[in-house]
């Protein structure tokens, strides 16, 4: 472990700290291709291999990856339990490449719903990378933004009836302590792949205020010049978290002045 050096290309304007990623279309790469969707998952490992090192490399302080939602429980046995071995298999054969990178690994969701195997090894990753000072990557496991809230208002009332809250006190800050994973800054993109342009139950309440950037390409060839192409569309919005920004203000002026006849 060591402080890895970061090597940013220019990409034109800002820079995401937090990425956020619906990891999409791996059934749709192998079927394409005429092969089992689990091969699809297969290869979106070496996608989230390439991506979380790009963005290690340059400098990203927290990568989020929508490995398993919630919903995933429902699709196929078998392909659950492939799913389960992948993670698994990508937690114990991975753990050099985080330390490598200084990448600290952690996860979000109702983790207990994982299976005994899947887990052990996330606490032994989490462990080992613990004291890593590089960039965050969070899994979302058996991850679902409506049972986020669910678990947060379960303990918030916990909290409420024990006396340690007061419900008159509860706010947007308050609530947003009792997530899943309150240190982490909320996404400033989120990008999904393979073309559908909806959020699926993910991070609701983080992305409020996220860039959203959808990309054609199926998860498995979404690799680091895909990536790039995210960053530049990134650096050309204009952030306004529900205010003006200076062209939004620069116009009011413009207006006022010229109702005054300026
Ligand atoms: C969506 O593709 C992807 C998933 C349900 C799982 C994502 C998992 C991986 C990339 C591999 C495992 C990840 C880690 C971190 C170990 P889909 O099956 O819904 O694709 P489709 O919409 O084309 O059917």
């Amino acid at each position: 472990m060591g402080k890895a050096r970061i090597v940013r290309p220019d990409f034109g304007g800002a820079f995401p700290a937090h990425i956020a990623v619906i990891m999409d279309g791996n059934g749709r790469w192998a079927e394409r291709r005429g092969m089992q969707r689990i091969l699809g998952h297969r290869e979106g490992i070496a996608s989230v291999r390439e991506i979380t090192t790009e963005c290690a490399r340059m400098g990203v302080e927290s990568l989020t990856l929508y490995a398993f939602s919630a919903e995933n429980w429902k699709r196929p046995t078998l392909e659950v339990r492939t799913l389960m071995q992948l993670l698994r298999l990508f937690l114990v054969k991975e753990r050099a490449t985080l330390m490598e990178n200084d990448v600290r690994l952690s996860a979000i969701g109702r983790l207990e719903e994982l299976p005994k195997a899947a887990l052990a090894e996330l606490r032994r990753t989490e462990e080992q990378t613990r004291a890593n000072q590089g960039m965050r990557l969070r899994l979302a496991l058996s991850y679902g933004s409506r049972s986020e809230v669910a678990d947060a208002l379960k303990k918030v009332i916990e909290d409420a009836r024990a006396g340690r809250l007061d419900a008159a006190d509860v706010d947007e800050e308050t609530l947003r302590r009792y997530l899943y994973d309150p240190a982490t800054p909320d996404p400033d993109l989120v990008i999904r792949t393979a073309g559908e342009m909806r959020l699926s139950n993910f991070l609701l309440w983080q992305a409020s205020y996220s860039e959203l950037y959808v990309s054609s390409v199926c998860w498995p060839e979404f690799r680091k010049a895909e990536l790039h192409e995210a960053l530049r569309a990134y650096a050309s919005r204009k952030r306004k978290f529900g205010g003006l920004d200076q062209d939004g203000r620069d116009a009011d002026a413009r207006a006022r002045r010229s109702r005054r006849g300026a």
